[in-house]
């Protein structure tokens, strides 16, 4: 028989899932191996038939296509996170369950490709005796041991080009454009497309900010005959000494939705300067679409090394971007440490080199 490896996507969806998807069947492929699709996440391993044989052929057009032709989920039995990040401890009679469909697909092993909150759930499936490699996939760029996870890029490409053409409409309109962008509790996306795309202000989870001095920069470009403002906000920035603005409820199977701190900024910015101001929730549009180049590289990079991985039988791993190369680090290196924005890092010396405010 054949050698069978599995893999599912976890998680919220992002830009090179299919990349990831498609470098995997090809390197399993060339070794001979046959590729099963697990369906809907994690879910999919406790029903026999949410599962499918990847066929080499399928993956023509997968190097670009947006999404997961997988399917993905962020709740249900496999919640890896609750509140604010907080790692759950999945019922080990689920584990089992799902132990018991790796064996009856007949896998060697699972490639999970997912954020924290999967690569949490990998690592108990990997305690619970299910052999399983990692991928770090997010747009946010918050998981530890990596220097960069895939999607990343592509969110920030499609923010910077969002505030080029705010920019464009703020100048007409001699008006301060906010703009939210996501992230969860890291303002990675945030300070990078802010920075490439010249914004004013960038507020992030890692610099509580003061209204003051938001408002104080607009005043202060006024002055200088600078009639608009492009300000940034990542969905978890937070005014000093106040919480995460959220949408909805969270609740103890279920991470918190954050979002509606950039319509807070721009009413307050609004009061306090009497200058006109709109905003602009960025929101799923940086996760949709296609990888860029930069992620198709990393994407392709990440999938084959998987697959290296579970030819060594190198299990409880995750890949990590490492340059110049891509190398193995422990699952439980990279979970539950959220990797944030240095403050003091060169990131935001960059910035504030460059003027930019951010709030605090
Ligand atoms: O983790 C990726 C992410 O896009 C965050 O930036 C955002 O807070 C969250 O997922 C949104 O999740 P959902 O698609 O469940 O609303």
């Amino acid at each position: 028989m054949k050698t069978r490896i599995g893999i599912l996507t976890g998680g919220g969806d992002c830009p090179g899932l299919n990349t990831v998807i498609r470098a995997v069947v090809k390197s399993a492929t060339k070794r001979g191996w046959e590729s099963l699709g697990i369906l809907g996440g994690f879910e999919g391993l406790l029903q026999p038939t949410r599962s499918r044989v990847l066929d080499y052929h399928e993956m023509d057009g997968l190097l670009f296509l947006g999404g997961t032709i997988l399917g993905t989920s962020n709740r249900g039995a496999f919640s890896g996170k609750s509140g604010h990040g907080e790692t759950r401890q999945i019922d080990p009679a689920v584990l089992a369950a799902a132990r018991a469909g790796v064996e009856s697909l007949g896998l060697r092993a699972l490639i999970v490709v997912g954020g924290d909150g999967s690569l949490t759930i990998a690592q108990q499936c990997f305690e619970a005796g299910i052999p399983v490699v990692g991928v770090p996939k997010t747009i946010d760029n918050d998981i530890a041991g990596t220097v960069i996870t895939f999607g990343f890029d592509s969110a920030v490409s499609f923010a910077t080009e969002a505030l080029d053409r705010l920019r464009t409409t703020a100048q007409s309109h001699e008006r301060v454009m906010v703009c939210e962008m996501m992230g969860r509790y890291a303002g990675w996306i945030a300070a990078h497309a802010g920075i490439a795309g010249g914004a004013d202000v960038i507020l992030i989870p890692e610099l509580p900010f003061k209204m003051e001095s938001v408002c104080r920069v607009v005043t202060d470009r006024e002055a200088q005959g600078k009639r608009f403002t492009l300000v940034v906000v990542a969905e978890g920035a937070r005014e000093a000494g106040r919480d995460f603005i959220t949408l909805g409820d969270s609740g103890a199977i279920r991470e918190a939705r954050l979002g509606g701190i950039g319509a807070a900024v721009a009413e307050e910015i609004g009061k306090r300067t009497g200058k006109e101001t709109r905003v602009c929730v960025l929101g799923h549009l940086q996760r949709g679409g296609a990888p860029t180049t930069f992620d198709r590289l990393l994407c392709t990079r990440f999938g084959a090394a998987a697959v290296r991985l579970v030819a060594e039988e190198k299990y409880g791993c995750m890949v990590a971007h490492r340059p110049p190369s891509t190398e193995p680090i422990l699952l439980t290196e990279a979970i539950g440490h959220l990797r944030t924005v240095p403050p003091d890092g060169d990131i935001i010396r960059t910035a504030r080199d460059l003027g930019i405010g951010f709030g605090d």
